[in-house]
């Protein structure tokens, strides 16, 4: 297939780009005109297999046609109205998504670094209204190699140098215990300690999955102490590993669960904190809010994503095709990948240094017809979408496999 790196019509498009548009990102040379299910087409009819899948926002295809027919449908109605009236497609949302996750409430926002916010806030609200942490004292406990958005607050407490370079200071009152270390988590709780913000697997950091018993020791430890366990499951969620939520499969229900990404079927953005009314509750009107969020596009994708979710057939597909995507990675250690983990439809593949960068391999990916990332230097996360096929599984990982050979023959390596 053409290197799209080459085309005339796509470099004059990522000119235009790169010359107006911040370059806060650094894209694939690729320029992408549409989706449909698993694939990616570029401007110049170009196809290539989606393995970022929008980190995860994609899980349900592009242009899924029961989401995009639910939202072209509420389209003809109603998009917007502002939380200041209530609107239809609302209460079914809420509803809906509170008994998926085995909950009370639901607070919608928009983007995942929202969802977060606001569970810090609901977070030192409670800890101060309910608990009765003194006024200014609450401190919420967080791992190192976090990744939960970029916001002031949220970057205060990442250990990511290329996140917080030149934007302090910093919001107070995080304090960050090692990732899998229970014995530093009980250390690092005191009586002012409010909440456990984790991610039950590490997307961002190269889809670190927690040692055994891990989240099931937070979970002890938080309700031990009377701490809130709030579980990021931005990206772990919504199918992603193979069940619903991943705190599922480690037999752990936190206190709060934060959604996004996947909850807005590649359609708009939805994200929302669902707890129970203890900590939902102690929110009264003006105290926190959204023009846009729980706005009546948003509820009718976002029950319609719950409806596809209560199937189970995209939990069971991730499940089925993740065993598949785990064994035929296993087989790629020590030709050119140094090691594998993961869980479900989703993988960090570490790549021997010796090959090259991560972005190189993407690279050459890219010219293969699959779109994957690379994350800190080395790794590449694979997140298909969980409407891909066995067929399209095994077409992508070949092309893994060729694009090794030809990194491994590139750098002498036979
Ligand atoms: C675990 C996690 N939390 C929060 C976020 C932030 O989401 P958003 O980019 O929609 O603000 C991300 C994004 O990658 C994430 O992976």
């Amino acid at each position: 297939m053409a290197d799209p790196a080459q085309s005339p019509t796509q470099r004059q498009a990522i000119e235009q780009i790169e010359t107006y548009g911040s370059h806060n990102y650094h894209p694939l040379p690729v320029v992408i005109a549409s989706g449909s299910g698993a694939w990616l087409t570029d401007i110049d009819g170009n196809r290539y297999l989606d393995f970022l899948s929008a980190y995860s926002a994609v899980n349900f295809g592009h242009s899924n046609p029961e989401l995009v027919a639910v939202a072209t449908e509420q389209l003809q109605h109603l998009a917007i109205t502002s939380r200041a009236v209530y609107s239809n497609t609302y209460g079914p949302f809420i509803q809906a998504l509170a008994e998926l996750c085995g909950k009370e409430m639901v607070l919608p926002m928009n983007t995942g670094v929202e969802a977060v916010e606001s569970a810090l806030k609901l977070a030192r609200k409670w800890g101060y209204e309910v608990k009765g942490v003194p006024e200014d004292a609450a401190r919420i406990i967080v791992m190192d190699g976090n990744f939960h958005g970029r916001t002031i607050s949220v970057i205060s407490f990442s250990n990511d140098a290329v996140a917080t370079t030149s934007y302090g200071p910093f919001t107070p009152g995080f304090v960050p215990v090692p990732y899998g270390d229970l014995d530093a988590l009980a250390a690092a709780i005191d009586e002012h300690t409010v909440a456990v913000l984790v991610e039950p697997v590490q997307g961002e950091a190269g889809v670190i999955v927690p040692p055994e018993g891990y989240l099931a020791g937070v979970r002890e430890l938080t309700a031990t102490h009377n701490v809130l366990m709030i579980a990021d499951e931005i990206q772990s969620g919504l199918g992603r590993t193979g069940s619903t939520f991943y705190c599922e499969q480690a037999g752990v229900v936190p206190d709060l669960y934060l959604l996004g990404k996947a909850l807005g079927g590649a359609i708009v953005p939805v994200s929302a904190v669902v707890g129970n009314a203890d900590v939902l509750g102690t929110l009264r009107p003006g105290q926190h809010g959204s023009t846009f969020g729980g706005n009546p596009l948003a509820a009718a994708v976002g029950l319609a994503v719950v409806r596809l979710l209560q199937t189970g057939e995209p939990q069971a597909h991730s499940r089925e095709l993740g065993a598949h995507l785990h064994a035929r990675l296993a087989t790629f250690v020590g030709h050119g990948v140094t090691a594998v983990r993961g869980v479900g439809l989703w993988a960090g593949v570490d790549i021997d240094p010796a090959l090259g960068t991560g972005r190189d391999l993407c690279e050459r990916l890219l010219t293969k017809g699959v779109i994957a990332k690379d994350t800190h230097g080395q790794t590449l996360r694979l997140a298909p979408t969980l409407v891909i096929t066995k067929d399209e599984l095994d077409q992508a990982l070949d092309a893994l496999a060729e694009a090794l050979a030809e990194a491994r023959a590139a750098a002498g390596l036979g």
